[in-house]
């Protein structure tokens, strides 16, 4: 099967970023949305890290330009999907939201189209019971910010076919990514460790250990990280941490995974991270 066009519904942090390094890579990627405010904000964020990519002479102003051109926007999924080889999802982390539009793409599709997921912890199997394709039903598990991790958690169900499974992967590598499959299993292998260090930082904070500032600073010069716990929450997204934990939590029952309360609250305040300008570091800190 040869893949040339792609569609990536969802244009927010993820999808901007998986359709960018589509587009990179020479596919024709169509970013899909409800609001054509969304699809500018999205083109935006791309638009400013291909910037970056020539500022730093990574490529030329005419790679940048190029991709723009084989990237296109749509608020209509059906238009968008109908003739995609390889549709990847990357709407909000909640299952009600993810599992209509499994079917609506079971419905708009081609057969032989693959549908991915970027879930970061719904079950990928849960998804394929929305189509009537579970053999061509994966997970493609993204790391943010997209354009820069290198990693790929490729996930299979006990369903995907291996002929999915083959593609996906060449697919994947083709964007300039490494890749590693896990089972479909609540959290997968990232999300079950990541998640734990920002909800125990959290929990940190709750009790006065430390501020945010100390507790980013000793992790990052103790173990070589590049970011603190509390940089990385805000850059995943508030969010998207505590829907991330809410599903291991909600699927296994282990209580190390309930959110820490104060994330809850943040997120009830409007304070997501990053891509509203509003998290850790403007309530607890400096910023
Ligand atoms: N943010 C991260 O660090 C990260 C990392 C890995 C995986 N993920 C996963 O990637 C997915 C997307 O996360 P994100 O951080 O990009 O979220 P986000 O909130 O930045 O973007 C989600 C986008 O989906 C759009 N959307 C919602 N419903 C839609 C619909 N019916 N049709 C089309 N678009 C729709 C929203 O308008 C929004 O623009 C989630 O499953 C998340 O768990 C996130």
């Amino acid at each position: 099967m040869t893949i040339k066009k792609v569609c990536v519904v969802g244009s927010g942090t993820m999808g901007s970023g998986i359709a960018q390094v589509s587009a990179q890579a020479g596919y024709e990627t169509t970013m899909v949305d409800v609001k054509q405010e969304l699809l500018d904000r999205g083109m935006n964020m791309i638009k400013s890290s291909l910037g970056k990519f020539v500022q730093k002479e990574k490529i030329k102003q005419e790679d940048m330009s190029k991709t723009l051109t084989r990237l296109h926007t749509s608020i209509d999924m059906r238009n968008a999907a109908k003739d995609a080889d390889y549709v990847i999802e990357a709407v909000f982390e909640r299952a009600e939201v993810k599992l209509p539009i499994f079917g609506q793409l079971e419905e708009i599709c081609p057969k032989e189209t693959i549908l991915a997921s970027n879930t970061s912890g719904i079950p990928v199997s849960l998804l394929a019971s929305a189509t009537r394709r579970p053999d061509k039903v994966i997970g493609t598990h993204f790391m943010n910010p997209v354009p820069l991790m290198k990693g790929v958690e490729i996930v299979k169900t006990l369903l995907t076919s291996e002929q999915t499974l083959k593609v996906s992967l060449d697919f994947v590598k083709s964007l300039g990514k490494e890749t590693v499959v896990v089972k479909d299993s609540p959290g997968f292998v990232t999300n079950r460790i990541i998640t734990l260090v920002m909800n125990e930082a959290a929990k940190l904070l709750e009790e006065n250990l430390a501020s945010i500032e100390d507790i980013d600073k000793i992790e990052k010069l103790s173990h070589n990280w590049p970011m603190g716990p509390f940089e990385l929450a805000d850059m995943v997204g508030i969010d998207v941490l505590v829907d991330l934990l809410e599903g291991v939590y909600q699927q296994t029952g282990w209580e190390r995974y309930k959110p820490a309360p104060i994330l809850k609250r943040m997120v009830e305040l409007g304070y997501t991270g990053r891509k509203v300008g509003k998290g850790f570091y403007q309530v607890f800190g400096q910023g």
